[in-house]
């Protein structure tokens, strides 16, 4: 397994971000700037706080988002890990040799300062992201 994988954060499908966010908020996370990404067809809102783990809130913008279907079948929830990587060309290929099928990317991700994602699943995994760091 690749072990150059550091998480980066959970991504949490929601119905409205400003509604899932609030509970969030109250724990004491802060929220960052809602920004759309038009490739993805999602609103992403990143909320940190010291010592947990990074949250991504991801919103659909319309039916045609991936996040529509994981809320359709599952409502709010958690559906991906996303992990950095320095290289995202050479993980991806690493991981398809683990028989990952690639969902999406790499693709530049406006949520993310421009640096490409690309999502990958596998049945016994489940989905997980990778952002490249440089
Ligand atoms: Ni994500």
């Amino acid at each position: 397994m690749d072990n150059k994988l550091t998480f980066h954060h959970i991504g949490i499908a929601c119905h409205r971000i400003e509604k899932t966010r609030t509970f969030y908020e109250a724990m004491g996370y802060s929220a960052s700037a809602v920004v759309e990404d038009e490739v993805q067809h999602v609103k992403v809102c990143f909320l940190d706080k010291a010592d947990a783990p990074r949250l991504e809130l991801l919103e659909p913008l319309d039916d045609k988002s991936p996040v529509a279907r994981t809320l359709a079948n599952a409502g709010v929830t958690p559906y991906h890990l996303c992990y950095e990587v320095a290289d995202i060309e050479e993980t991806i290929q690493s991981l398809r040799g683990e028989r990952f099928l690639l969902v999406s990317g790499p693709v530049a991700a406006p949520a993310m300062d421009g640096h490409r994602v690309a999502f990958l699943f596998k049945k016994d995994t489940g989905l997980i992201e990778l952002v490249e760091t440089e």
